[in-house]
């Protein structure tokens, strides 16, 4: 591969993105514009991959540990001779968040170096060596995070037979998002979904997605309403966060059209349709973390309807 490299540095903004949009576990997810990740890459005169944090995060600097470097590394198994990469990130979504944290890291360091280069790799490529960041850091490769980060909006991904990403219309929506402070990791938040479930169970799950998926395209907002609800992860994932029952009860009673787990959590998100109702419902959940006494922080913000590159 013939490498024409370009630019001496580049910045990035990396959205966070909300994964499953409640019932589309794996295969449905949407970039947001608050909050975001600063990436920053540049050629090194090193070979190899160099990583610097300027967070607070404490996240680990050896490529080979980092989600940002796996996936680096996956590209660079692509080149013949890759130059080597310095990357500077500084995280504003937090680790353990449900706010896409890792796909951030793993596609925002892919598709800036790609730009770097010249970019000689594809969107899907760019993808599937994010997914390999993914891979290191939930143990699953799954891309509703990181396709959602790259192409903006909201995605449908399938990856049988082969990997395949749709970006669908919707409707203006408001998003509100309420984060505890308190890790939840992806791998731990996936051990405990149930492997096997009934026939009916699917049945009204599928219905879920299908209507979610339906009601985006025909920006039909009801259609979405009635939709966004999970009958299968979301009973046992919803136990590790504090209060996710109230915050869901007062954002609904508050006219949120729906919401839940964002990703595997322990965020929260809620989707409006205006801006007043998102204001409200954004109080309605501040006031019961602030009687909770858990550290939390609170976004009200839109789906990024731009892609990254
Ligand atoms: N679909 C993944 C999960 C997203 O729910 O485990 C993780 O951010």
């Amino acid at each position: 591969m013939k490498l024409n490299i370009e630019n001496e540095e580049i910045s990035l903004k990396i959205p966070a993105t909300i994964a499953n949009i409640v019932c589309g576990f794996d295969i449905l997810g949407m970039a947001v514009n608050e909050p975001f990740d600063d990436i920053k890459i540049k050629i090194s005169e090193k070979p190899g991959i160099q990583i610097k944090h300027t967070d607070p995060y404490g996240l680990p600097e050896d490529p080979k540990k980092n989600v940002a470097g796996v996936a680096l590394q996956a590209m660079m198994n692509e080149m013949d001779e890759p130059p080597g990469f310095s990357i500077s990130i500084h995280k504003n979504i937090l680790p353990g968040s449900g706010l896409g944290s890792s796909g951030a890291s793993a596609l925002g360091t892919v598709a800036a170096a790609n730009i770097l280069l010249g970019k000689p790799f594809s969107h899907e490529q760019l993808i599937r060596f994010a997914m390999e960041g993914e891979r290191a850091a939930s143990g699953t490769a799954h891309a509703d995070n990181v396709a959602p980060c790259l192409y903006g909006g909201i995605t449908l991904i399938s990856s049988e037979p082969a990997l395949q990403i749709n970006t669908l219309p919707y409707p203006e929506l408001f998003v509100v998002i309420l984060h505890p402070q308190i890790e939840v990791k992806t791998s731990d938040s996936r051990k405990i979904i149930k492997k096997e479930i009934q026939l009916k169970t699917a049945v009204r799950q599928w219905g879920y997605i299908a209507g979610l998926v339906a009601g985006f395209c025909k920006k039909d907002i009801e259609l979405i309403r009635r939709s966004l609800n999970d009958v299968v992860f979301e009973p046992a994932r919803s136990l590790l966060i504090p209060k996710f029952k109230e915050l869901k009860s007062a954002a609904i009673g508050a006219e949120a059209l729906g919401g839940g787990i964002s990703g595997s959590g322990p965020a929260v998100f809620m989707l409006c349709d205006q801006m007043s109702v998102a204001e409200n419902v954004e109080e309605k959940m501040n006031e019961i973390y602030t009687k909770s006494g858990i550290d939390f922080k609170t976004y009200l913000t839109t789906i990024k309807s731009t892609p990254l590159l």
